[in-house]
């Protein structure tokens, strides 16, 4: 059993709005908990990709979350691990087909993949991802699982499954995980400053972690402050966002004085915008060295997560063994 699971979906490049959003907040956890960090790969061909960088993003997902202080003993990749979809049949037999029609996410992601491809083609792994998270959750019987509020409706699938699943085999086996919503800071889209930071919006919406120095204080420097939207007196999204980005790196002193100079009508933009600039280099250049070091030694950085998926599968293994046993499936080591 592990204190805390959460995982991540393989789409290579790491932005502020996830490192801020998700990741920091894992690391931090690492301190205090017994974790496992999931690549889960398997969720990410459930929608239309490119197949030929899957492989690749995993790899560069992987780097980049050492690179930022994930443990490497913590990291497996999902497709590693299969009995994630083993269970995933399991449980699917325990799921709420109803319930399954009701994931918000589901018709979002729907919806998109229509638009994007021109094409009214929907899988069936779409429908069942739900089903196969409720699976990497459930497989390694955490406590909390820490997700964003995106989250909540899969969550708690995963406990109505842990719960059909207990009352059908009489036993109290799955313990129900409970979503951990640690506050984070949530980071906006610095050229829209309307929508979040995410990569699907364009490459304009979203800071990468390892962007070049230059780069990152161009998009600091052109981030939008008015939108023009707000009433008087009220500050805007796009100067929010920043004070929100400069609150999160840290700089607590800089951040209050740049505040008491926006009350006090003082504030010149530039002067926030060079802010958030030096602090988000200052992290970056930090993570840039790790990962620099990392890639020079990719050979064994790449062994070292195989050994730690194959390390915690064994924990997988063991749940699997015990769900057959419970469900009067058939239990044989070859
Ligand atoms: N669905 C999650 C997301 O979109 C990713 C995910 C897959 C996940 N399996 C998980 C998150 C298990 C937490 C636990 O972000």
């Amino acid at each position: 059993m592990k204190d805390v699971l959460s995982a991540i979906q393989p789409t290579g490049d790491m932005h502020f709005g996830n490192y801020f959003g998700a990741v920091k907040n894992w690391v931090e956890l690492q301190k205090k908990y017994e974790c496992v960090f999931g690549v889960v790969d398997y969720h990410a061909i459930t929608m239309p990709i490119n197949y030929q960088k899957l492989r690749n993003n995993t790899w560069e997902l992987i780097f980049n979350l050492i690179a930022v202080g994930i443990k490497p003993e913590n990291i497996f990749i999902q497709s590693l691990v299969p009995e994630h979809t083993e269970l995933a049949w399991i449980l699917s037999c325990f799921t709420s087909y109803g319930q399954l029609t009701r994931m918000t996410q589901f018709k979002d992601k729907s919806a998109k993949s229509k638009e994007e491809t021109k094409d009214s083609f929907v899988s069936a792994g779409l429908f069942n991802y739900p089903v196969l998270q409720a699976a990497d959750i459930l497989i390694y019987r955490p406590k909390f699982v820490p997700v964003g509020k995106d989250q909540e409706q899969h969550l708690e699938l995963t406990r109505n499954i842990a719960q059909r699943f207990n009352n059908s085999v009489s036993k109290e086996y799955f313990r129900l995980p409970e979503a951990l919503f640690t506050e984070t800071p949530k980071i906006r889209s610095t050229a829209d400053p309307a929508k979040k930071m995410s990569k699907s919006a364009g490459e304009k919406h979203y800071i990468s972690v390892f962007a070049e120095e230059n780069r990152i204080r161009k998009q600091v420097r052109s981030a939008v402050t008015d939108t023009g939207k707000n009433t008087e007196g009220q500050m805007s999204m796009g100067v929010e966002n920043l004070f929100e980005l400069l609150k999160a790196t840290g700089k607590l002193k800089e951040y209050q004085s740049l505040i008491n100079d926006y009350n006090s009508g003082n504030l010149k933009y530039v002067e926030l915008k060079d802010a958030v600039a030096d602090a988000l280099i200052e992290i970056s250049n930090d993570f840039k060295e790790k990962k620099t070091e990392i890639l020079s030694n990719k050979k064994d950085i790449k062994n070292q997560i195989k050994q730690s998926s194959w390390e915690i599968r064994k924990i997988a293994q063991e749940t699997i063994k015990n769900v057959k046993e419970l469900t009067g499936l058939i239990n044989v080591k070859f």
